[in-house]
């Protein structure tokens, strides 16, 4: 069976991902350097499909570590989340943020070329579109300037992929993902935000946790539904799956292009104010919240064109809105009961 690298795994969607190849049958091998989670991921992962990753603790950064991990073994494909990803710092410490996301993957791809590794999944955003002019978005919606440095290094990464294909036996597929959220439903891994979220439903579930007082609605005046911004939200194990497609396309070499992009949503666009509505409807409580005005950089409406994901790779979401605001309930629930 392959062996798939996954750098970043032990992150939200890595642990996820690491699972669902897992299930598929596939070896998987973590590399992190625990920047922005903890080694605890690993019991959880390894709770769920009966079988531990092997674990490397190494920083991109260190390219001779990564050489290392390549000699030691065969090494099918690589799916690269390792990656900072707030974006207010990233406006604040922007080369930090362009060390962290860039040189690791150039890094990374100069080992897999140095060993003959060729298949690259990489993680990227619908925020490579900024505000559409059209939706829902599809794959050749315009790329617009990013509205931060974090972006920025989407863009970019993209960019490295596409010149290395065209020069190179690389091979690689970039998925840019909607808005990821949920937990597994064993509740055994979840997103595990450090310091305060900067993200909607951490917020929301650390807000019903009672560990934030208030959940603040960044501005009601946008022209959608109730006045609130509109997102995509994807069920993470969905979007794992998402990522167990894109491997199997590439080692089964069915690539119309060396690069390729697919978007991974749902399709469907909810607003702020139906997600809290739904979290409450589903987990049965009241969550304390009110508007406040826009937060700077926020745009009005994303979701996807899911086309051309459910046509070539053969993949769509399953799981509903309501499922994902239950597991990540359930998610924070546990999350309090082992501190
Ligand atoms: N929101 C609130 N209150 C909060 C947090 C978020 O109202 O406390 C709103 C936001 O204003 C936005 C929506 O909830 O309208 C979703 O916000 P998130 O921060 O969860 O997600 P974003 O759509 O802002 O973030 C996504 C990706 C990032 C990417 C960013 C670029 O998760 O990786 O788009 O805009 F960088």
């Amino acid at each position: 069976m392959h062996t798939i690298l996954v750098t970043g795994g032990l992150g939200f969607i890595g642990a996820h991902t690491t699972v669902a190849l897992q299930e598929q049958g596939f070896e998987v091998i973590i590399i992190d350097n625990l920047s922005n989670t903890r080694l605890s991921v690993l019991d959880g992962i390894t709770a769920i499909s009966g079988k531990k990753p092997i674990f490397y603790k190494i920083d991109l950064k260190e390219k001779g570590s990564i050489s290392q991990v390549f000699k030691a073994h065969k090494i099918a494909g690589v799916i690269h989340f390792a990656a900072s990803k707030a974006v207010n710092e990233s406006v604040e410490n922007p080369l930090l943020y362009y060390q962290n996301n860039l040189t690791s993957l150039v890094n990374l791809l100069q080992v897999m070329l140095e060993n003959d590794c060729q298949n690259i999944i990489f993680s990227s955003s619908c925020t490579v579109y900024g505000q559409a002019d059209t939706l829902p978005i599809n794959e050749d919606a315009p790329i617009k300037p990013a509205e931060s440095p974090y972006g920025n290094t989407k863009q970019i990464g993209e960019e490295i992929l596409l010149d290395t294909t065209k020069a190179s036996v690389l091979k690689a597929i970039a998925l840019r993902y909607f808005n990821p959220i949920g937990a597994h439903h064993s509740a055994l891994i979840g997103e595990l935000p450090l310091g305060v979220p900067q993200n909607l439903i951490p917020f929301v579930t650390q807000t019903a946790a009672g560990i934030r007082p208030l959940l603040s609605i960044f501005g009601a005046d946008y022209p959608t539904i109730d006045g609130t911004a509109v997102r995509d939200y994807i069920h993470v194990v969905d979007l794992a799956n998402a990522h167990v497609k894109a491997v199997a396309r590439l080692l089964d070499k069915k690539q119309i292009d060396a690069f390729e992009v697919f978007n991974v949503g749902t399709g469907k666009g909810t607003s702020v104010l139906q997600v809290i509505k739904t979290f409450e409807k589903v987990n049965h409580l009241k969550l304390n919240y009110k508007i406040v005005g826009r937060r700077a950089g926020d745009i009005t409406a994303a979701y996807a064109d899911t086309a051309k994901a459910n046509t070539i790779l053969g993949w769509s979401a399953t799981q509903s809105l309501e499922d994902a605001l239950i597991s990540a309930w359930k998610w924070q629930k546990k999350l309090q009961s082992s501190k």
